[in-house]
This record gives C-alpha cells, structure tokens and sequence, in this order.
C-alpha cells in the first residue's frame, strides 16, 4: 500500500529537518511490505519552514509539501489528506507531530495494525503502557488527562483511551467518507470530531502505545483556554445531536407514529364497532407495526439497512415475531391485566403504560438484533 505520513509544520524549520531525516534513514529501509511517502503541510511559516522543505524534496523524492492559509490544525489535515490522496494516491495516511513528540520507532505498530485490517490506528499516552512527558508541569498533565477524561466521559465511551492525540494512522476510506462532515472544528479538537465519527460509522479502531516527549526546539502552538472551550463545545453538541437526533430519538418518532396509527384504530374498534379491546389493540398492532419496520428500515437504522427483497422479507418477519413478542406479552399483557384486575374504565391508561415499557424492549430488540451494526468491512 502507498503510506503518506503527513506531518503539518507551523514554524519547525530545525524540526522538520531531523524528523525527516530518521524517518528516511533510520525508519523506511525497516518497512518492506508499503511505499512510504511524506508529506509536510505548511502554513506559510515565517520561519522558512517551506523553503528548508524545498532542500528535502531534492535530497529525497519520496517527500512533498502542501501549503495553504493558516486555518487551525484540523484544516491543515484535512486540506493536506485530500492532496495526499488525490495527488499522491494515499491508501493510508499518517499523522504525526513535526516536533518530535512522536516517535518515529513506533510507526511499523501501527502499519501492523493497518496490515491486521483496521482502520483507524491510534497512538495512546493513556493505556497499555502509553505516557506523558514526567517533565510536564502539574497544569499540563492534568489538562491533557482530564481532557480526555472529560471527552470519554461526555460521549459515552470508554473504550478509547486517547481522543485529542495526534499520532495516528487512517486508512483513506475513512477520511474519504467524512470528509463532508469536517468542517466545524478545525482547531485542535479535530482530532476528537474526526475520531468521533469514524467510531460512530463502524470503522475498526485499535490503539498503539506510545510514549510522549516534551518537544526540544520550538514552542508548542496550542492555546489551552481556547482549546478546552471548543473541545467542550463539540463534545456537549455533538452528545446531544447523538443522543436525540441519533438513532433512539428517530425510533421515538417513528414508534410515535405507529402509537397513533395503533391508538386511532383501537378506539375507532372499541367505541364506533364495540370491539373487545384486547383484539382491537392487537389489530392495530399489526398495523403499527408494517409502519414501524419500514420507517425504521428507511431512517432509523439506514445505515443498516436491508439489500435485497429476500433479506427485507426475512427481516420484517424477524420483526413482526419480536414486535408480537412484545405486544402480546409486554403491552397487551398489561391491558389484559388492568381490564381484569382493575376495569375496562381505565383501558386506554394500561395502553399508555404498555406502550412505555414496550419501548425500552423494542428499541434493545432492534438496535442490537435486528440492525445490528456490522464491522466496516
Ligand atoms: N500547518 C499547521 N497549521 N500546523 C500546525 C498548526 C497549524 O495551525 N498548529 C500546530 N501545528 C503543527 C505543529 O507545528 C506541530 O508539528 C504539530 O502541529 C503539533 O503542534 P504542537 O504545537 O507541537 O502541539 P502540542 O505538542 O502542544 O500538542 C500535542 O497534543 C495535542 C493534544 O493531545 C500534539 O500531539 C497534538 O497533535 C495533540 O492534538
Ligand atoms: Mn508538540
């Protein structure tokens, strides 16, 4: 596979210099089974960064440069893995600091995850051996763990250790598919939103232990006030967009309107025909039931959505079975229960009730059962 590592640089001339000289020297030879290219996306640098890039590229034929306004450093990554892509026919793309934080020893682990078939490879300072600079100052270090804490925490998941850093590598269908979307925060917390929504889309992730060091030229480029209150931004808003705009908030409006296709027709069976309303509830059951497994089928859970007749077919019948579970058992048991213990007065109350609980089984039925989300590949 070809394999640009992407190194972005904002005033590393001495940097950029001695990295680009390991990773040619000392790192590719090690690598036999990929073509390794590097690619430095610049930011018009004051400092020359650009012009000692310049001598790389006629000393070495593998390295190229990208240069653009500065935007932040998400836009320097997404501007730079489109051009390493479209340019330089990238299947996979590293990121890397130019300072020296990251060591290049360590870039085989990660092609070695690429190479098992994952995706998205992380560099993690939080687990498995993985560590912050000792050097660091009190302030520093409990930025950088609370940080990730507090992103682990907001979004729900605990299974990623390390979400702002920046050593990675990604395979270019993952970059290609979100693309569109990396448009909001392209500051540091791109590392967070891109991560974020490759986890969401299914894409396999593993993570690669790395040691952080303090960088020895330069200064680090990060504004920790602004940095935390975009962090804080994107993690509460795209929560919430998860949360009620996700999946369980599309099931409610469809499973609302299933309740009131199935309630309109229970009480047009019961006072209009005076229908028992055990079987009128059941009745317009099988009704809510049609709508719910095609609306969900077209929206809820699109992205799982069934190919082919057969597979619709065998999936609505997987449906009605469960759906009938829960509708015989959960919901119309607690009507049953309420007319016969307590009285037909209060039926549509027991409807009520039937139905909260009858939502909680769905959806678990649903999201976990019948649209399971499969691996990416
Ligand atoms: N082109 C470009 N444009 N490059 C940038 C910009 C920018 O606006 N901002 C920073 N960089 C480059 C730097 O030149 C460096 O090569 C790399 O991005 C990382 O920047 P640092 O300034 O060294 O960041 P840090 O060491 O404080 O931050 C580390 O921790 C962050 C949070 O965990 C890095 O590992 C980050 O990648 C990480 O997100
Ligand atoms: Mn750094």
């Amino acid at each position: 596979m070809k394999v640009v590592i992407i190194i972005p640089t904002y005033n590393e001339k001495g940097n950029i210099e001695r990295l680009v000289q390991i990773l040619e020297e000392e790192i590719f030879p090690q690598i036999k089974n990929h073509k390794m290219n590097i690619l430095i996306a610049d930011d018009n640098s004051p400092d020359g960064t650009e012009e000692v890039v310049r001598g790389l590229m006629k000393k070495w034929d593998n390295v190229d440069i990208n240069v653009g306004e500065k935007r932040g450093l998400g836009a320097a990554y997404v501007r730079a893995m489109t051009y390493a892509i479209d340019e330089m026919g990238a299947d996979v793309m590293f990121e890397m600091d130019a300072d020296l934080s990251h060591d290049p020893k360590k870039i085989p682990a990660f092609l070695e995850k690429i190479d098992q078939g994952y995706d998205f490879v992380i560099g993690t300072r939080y687990s498995q051996g993985g560590s912050i600079p000792s050097n660091w100052g009190l302030s520093r270090k409990m930025f950088s763990v609370f940080g990730n804490l507090l992103v682990r925490t907001i979004l729900l998941k605990f299974s990623i250790h390390d979400w702002t850093g920046g050593f990675r590598a990604i395979r270019k269908e993952v970059f290609l598919k979100e693309k569109a979307e990396l448009t909001d925060f392209m500051g540091y917390t791109f590392q967070v939103s891109f991560l974020n929504k490759a986890v969401r889309d299914g894409f396999k992730v593993a993570e690669v232990p790395i040691n952080f060091t303090d960088r020895t030229l330069g200064k680090s480029k990060i504004a920790a006030k602004e940095y935390i209150i975009d962090l804080l931004k994107y993690v509460i808003t795209s929560s919430i967009k998860e949360k009620i705009f996700g999946p369980f908030g599309k099931f409610l409006v469809v499973g609302g309107i299933g309740f009131i296709l199935q309630a309109v027709i229970l009480r047009v069976l019961v006072e209009w025909f005076n229908i028992n309303p055990s079987i009128s509830n059941l009745l317009g059951a099988v009704v809510a039931i049609f709508s719910n497994y095609n609306l969900n089928n077209l929206w809820t859970f699109r992205t799982e959505q069934f190919k082919g007749f057969g597979q619709y077919l065998w999936k609505m019948l997987n449906f009605y079975a469960t759906s009938a579970i829960g509708v015989i058992f959960i919901q119309t048991g607690i009507i049953f229960l309420g007319d016969n213990l307590i009285g037909r007065k209060y039926y549509f109350l027991y409807f009520i009730f039937g139905t909260g609980v009858l939502l909680i089984y769905n959806f678990t039925v649903y999201r976990f059962i019948i649209w399971r989300k499969k691996p990416h590949k």
